[in-house]
């Protein structure tokens, strides 16, 4: 039965391209399933499954499909420049790997190329970081989103949109469709991941300009659209343009598919009926009726098989996933993956070490993504636990000067931590101790406010204000396009979970932690402006905020700072190795501005708003700045020198560490196994 229906719509294919004269452009296209040769181009992991569905993506992660028709379409009339009036209707089901949680989504595409140098993710193949919203790209696109990015102003995880050369929607709603007319409907709600089929249909009428998008459970098109958006596709289109689908995924995975799909310039595209499409056979639902046609006593036999698997498994490899990890879900990688991406965490892998743990360089197996995994070792599992929840919500964060985390995992004690890779490694390689490359005034001027971007978003641009505590270079990493990237955002709370309640402990990097911090046990937006106003100064003076090396009045760089501005030679401590090549407005800006977030008094720093809006020169600095109160470190801090190793004071400068404060004593402690963890990490 299913043999003769392949053959039949086969047939009906061969019966189609013949009708199609091969050298002249068909204006319709129509597919009831995608059998027969060289019907669609397909890229990346996209693939026609044997009865006929097209498959964009499966739920592997960071992945493209895209598929368009073979040869390019005519889209505009080319003696008036005008776009044509096109329709187009296609039945898709999103079957997510997890329930309800999407990743990322498709897209119904008519671009200049069939080869799009594109990205996964959130950039659903269609484009990417660079070009994303770029006249030149000459792009239209539906997306069926199933995830919010920040980035784009995504209304939500189950959005339709209309994307015009870029991802951020020029109209977005979310999923449903209207029942009734135009002025009494009722608006019925969809869910993309379902995994049942979705019908739309995209409409463009050139006379009005007008784009309509449509969805319905059914084959019967709703009278009312979800989006109806005035536009102009005309200087979008070029002569030219390739029509098809993309779809990716991200972390988060989905099945993709295209079961049919209908197409026609200047006129209405021949109408789907579901019922006669190609079916996703029986998707993974089965487990329940599995489970209940088994007898009761082989059921009892499967419990009794699975507890020995689980027994077994436990004591062989301990690497048990907890229920509790199940419920933060998707973010989890397998350790055997991450063992295999890192070549079993050898040390050729290693990027580096300190600031909690250990960096290796890797490539994910599925995706040939290139990542770094830091391997963190922790006591306490009640704070792993807290902190994972933490991690994975806020992994979400999504900006473009963040290092994006991809994923974690647990084993044992040890926590994973998944991050893209950053191929310019951190800044403080470009700063300190004869670095083999320079970066110029421009390029850290640039790199600076990018942190500063990142920072405000931290405290300002998510639902809740997220604290980085570890504000450092070293922790500021470089991409490809040496654009500044903050790392390790709200790493540091892992540590401040103390195991006695009485005790906090707090954590940082000295020099660049705020005094208020050992004294109070608390971070605080204010405590990261600070540690920004250590980074801007050694950004401009290329050194470090501590100096251990210097002569005494030099080792608190803020104090050498403040002291030559007030002997008005503030520029004489601009890193040499610029060569004086610098605009001068500019460092003295970002000196002053070094300056006033290291004011002692917490009120009296400016905000990371305030920051941005002086870097962007929007608001100019005061003319003279008051003596920052208490500028660096009185209390816990002069004892706490004393009571070190001159070497080991070198190391402290530039690693992270914990301090337990405790309540009633009058001097903050330091964690000593913790930083002998990391002091020996340091020396490697
Ligand atoms: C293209 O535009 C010209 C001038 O407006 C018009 O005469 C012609 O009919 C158009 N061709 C098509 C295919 O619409
Ligand atoms: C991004 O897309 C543009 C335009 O398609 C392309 O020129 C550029 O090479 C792409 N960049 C990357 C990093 O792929
Ligand atoms: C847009 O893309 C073109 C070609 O890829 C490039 O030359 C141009 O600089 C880009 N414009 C912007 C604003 O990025
Ligand atoms: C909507 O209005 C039309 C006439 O304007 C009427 O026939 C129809 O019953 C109405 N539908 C609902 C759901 O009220
Ligand atoms: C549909 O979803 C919206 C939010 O997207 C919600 O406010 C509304 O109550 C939902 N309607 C129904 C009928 O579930
Ligand atoms: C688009 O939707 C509007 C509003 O319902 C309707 O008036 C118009 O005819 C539709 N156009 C197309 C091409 O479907």
């Amino acid at each position: 039965m299913a043999n003769l229906n392949m053959l039949l719509q086969q047939f009906l294919h061969v019966l189609l391209f013949l009708l199609i004269p091969v050298s002249s452009q068909p204006n319709q296209l129509f597919y009831d399933g995608f059998l027969g040769s060289n019907i669609m181009s397909l890229r990346g992991v996209a693939e026609i499954e044997s009865n006929g569905i097209l498959k964009l993506t499966d739920d592997s992660s960071r992945v493209v499909g895209q598929a368009f028709y073979p040869t390019g379409l005519r889209f505009k009339n080319s003696s008036d420049g005008k776009a044509f009036s096109f329709s187009s209707s296609f039945a898709l089901i999103i079957f997510p790997e997890y329930e309800k949680l999407g990743g990322h989504g498709l897209a119904f595409t008519i671009a200049s190329s069939k080869n799009l140098k594109a990205l996964p993710s959130q950039y659903l193949g269609l484009l990417n970081s660079t070009s994303t919203g770029n006249s030149s790209n000459h792009l239209f696109a539906v997306e069926f989103d199933t995830a919010q990015d920040f980035e784009f102003g995504d209304i939500d995880d189950n959005h339709v949109g209309i994307d015009i050369n870029s991802l951020v929607s020029i109209a977005s709603a979310p999923v449903g469709y209207y029942t009734g007319g135009d002025d009494n409907s009722t608006k019925q709600n969809l869910t993309l991941t379902s995994g049942e089929p979705i019908i739309a249909w995209v409409d463009y009428d050139a006379s009005q300009s007008i784009v309509n998008v449509t969805i319905s459970e059914s084959s019967t098109k709703p009278k009312r659209p979800l989006l109806s958006h005035h536009v102009d596709l005309s200087p979008i289109f070029e002569d030219l343009m390739f029509v098809g689908f993309s779809a990716s995924t991200g972390l988060l995975a989905s099945s993709h598919y295209i079961l049919g799909w209908s197409f026609k310039i200047n006129g209405p595209a021949p109408p789907l009926e579901l019922s006669s499409l190609p079916q996703l056979p029986g998707p993974k639902k089965k487990h329940t009726s599995l489970i209940t046609g088994v007898s009761i006593s082989g059921f009892l036999a499967l419990c009794g098989f699975l507890f020995g698997i689980y027994m077994y498994r436990r004591y062989k490899n301990a690497d048990v996933i907890e229920a509790w990890e199940l419920e933060i879900g998707p973010h989890r990688y397998s350790y055997q993956e991450l063992k295999k991406a890192t070549k079993g965490f050898k040390d050729k892998e290693l990027l580096g070490q300190g600031g909690f743990g250990s960096v290796y360089k890797g490539t994910l197996p599925n995706s040939n993504t290139q990542v770094a995994v830091k391997r963190i070792s922790h006591d306490s599992k009640q704070g792993l636990r807290e902190f994972v929840s933490e991690i994975a919500s806020i992994g979400r964060l999504r900006h473009r000067n963040l290092v994006p985390l991809l994923g974690w995992c647990r084993r044992r004690g040890d926590l994973l931590l998944v991050y893209d890779f950053m191929e310019n490694g951190s800044l403080d390689k470009y700063l300190f101790d004869g670095p083999k490359t320079i970066l110029s005034w421009e390029q850290r001027f640039k790199v600076i406010k990018d942190v500063a971007s990142a920072l405000l978003y931290l405290h300002e641009g998510y639902e809740q204000v997220v604290i980085h505590r570890d504000v450092k270079a070293s922790n500021v990493l470089l991409d490809g396009g040496l654009n500044g990237r903050l790392g390790d955002f709200g790493l540091a709370r892992l540590y401040e979970h103390g195991a006695n309640p009485s005790t906090t402990r707090v954590v940082g990097t000295f020099g660049y932690m705020a005094p208020e911090v050992p004294r109070t046990g608390k971070s605080t937006p204010n405590s990261d402006v600070f540690a920004f106003g250590a980074l801007l100064l050694e950004v401009a003076c290329g050194l470090r905020p501590l100096e251990p090396k210097a002569l005494p009045e030099d080792v608190v760089l803020v104090d050498c700072v403040w002291n030559k501005y007030k002997q008005g030679r503030i520029l004489d401590l601009v890193d040499p190795k610029l060569n004086g090549a610098f605009n001068e407005r500019e460092v003295l800006m970002v000196l002053k501005l070094g300056i006033l977030c290291s004011n002692a008094a917490p009120a009296a720093r400016p905000s990371m708003r305030q920051v941005v809006r002086f870097l962007d020169g929007e608001v100019g600095l005061p003319d003279e700045l008051r003596k920052p109160e208490e500028v660096g470190y009185q209390e816990g801090f002069d004892e706490f020198m004393n009571s070190l190793e001159p070497s080991s004071f070198y190391q402290m400068s530039t690693s992270s560490y914990a301090i337990k404060t405790d309540m009633d004593a009058r001097f903050p402690f330091i964690d000593t196994s913790l930083y002998t963890l990391h002091a020996r990490g340091e020396t490697r």
